[in-house]
């Protein structure tokens, strides 16, 4: 598939712009989402697991560290090596050493199985098909013990095929290296679901520097999650509209808390 459209492919051809990847070392990650609302729900059920817990997609380790500074004996697995290198430095920075993995999420094989799996922010996006979905809840549970407790978001939301206008995503002065940065995202919705992201970063500080960056991602129906969840073997403790678990009834994202049926 063609990753670039609208202004970013027009930046990118006419070598206005260079290109970036979403989760590399010129991330703007830790400085666009330096939220922690979902926290307390994760760590919560990552005490119930009573055991080690795997944070898959666990990027720059946004939960890695309360899981940690909680006392849990946590894991993280991410695709990107630049991200895992962002984690293990924030972890390093606060004292603690936590096993790190570089591995794809709809196969991997650590060789070790958990008590708990947490899949935070929407990483399960990335599986962008009903075959991908399958796969990496298989995954999960050849990777949890019997009675093992998986728990993640994902967006649900149903979206207007098309291209959304060019919105601000973010704009501010970076924290890290005091550029003053802008970030303006475009999606391109297909019939499936799936969409295409892109973003171009405006680095506005001398010399002006504009990067692009692609992604696809997927939304997927409560329904068919479900249908993955128990064909992959779990049974769903519950499906909540927010991290206050308040059950599911609408709302574009859906919070999971399932657990490994005890085998035979
Ligand atoms: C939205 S970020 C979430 C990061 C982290 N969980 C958090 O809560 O901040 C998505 C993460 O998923 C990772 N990712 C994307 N595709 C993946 C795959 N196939 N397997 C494992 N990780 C993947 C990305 O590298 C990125 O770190």
């Amino acid at each position: 598939m063609e990753h670039y459209f609208g202004l970013a492919q027009e930046l990118l051809q006419s070598g206005r712009a260079g290109e970036g990847s979403a989760y590399g070392a010129d991330s703007l990650y830790d400085y666009a989402v330096q939220f922690q609302h979902d926290a307390v729900f994760y760590v919560d059920v990552a005490r119930q697991c009573r055991g080690k817990v795997l944070d898959v997609g666990c990027g720059s380790g946004r939960m890695l560290l309360p899981l940690a500074e909680a006392g849990i004996a946590c894991a993280g697995m991410d695709l990107s090596p630049e991200m895992l290198r962002l984690a293990a430095a924030k972890l390093d920075a606060y004292g603690y050493q936590v096993p790190l993995h570089q591995g794809d999420m709809e196969a991997f094989h650590l060789g070790e199985r958990f008590a708990g799996i947490v899949i935070p922010y929407q990483s399960m996006m990335y599986m962008t098909s009903p075959q991908r979905r399958r796969r990496a809840l298989q995954c999960m549970a050849a990777h949890l013990q019997p009675g093992g407790l998986l728990a993640f978001d994902f967006d649900c939301s149903e979206q207007e095929v098309g291209d959304s206008l060019p919105y601000l995503a973010l704009q501010g002065v970076h924290p890290f290296h005091g550029h003053v940065m802008l970030q303006v995202v475009q999606t391109r919705i297909f019939a499936d679901g799936r969409r295409l992201l892109n973003q171009i970063n405006y680095d506005l500080t001398e010399p002006v520097r504009i990067t692009v960056q692609a992604s696809e991602e997927s939304s997927c129906s409560v329904e068919e999650m479900r249908e993955h969840l128990q064909q992959a073997g779990f049974r769903i403790v519950g499906l909540y509209q927010d991290y206050e678990r308040t059950p599911y009834q609408a709302g574009p994202e859906c919070v999971v808390l399932a657990e490994k049926v005890v085998e035979g």
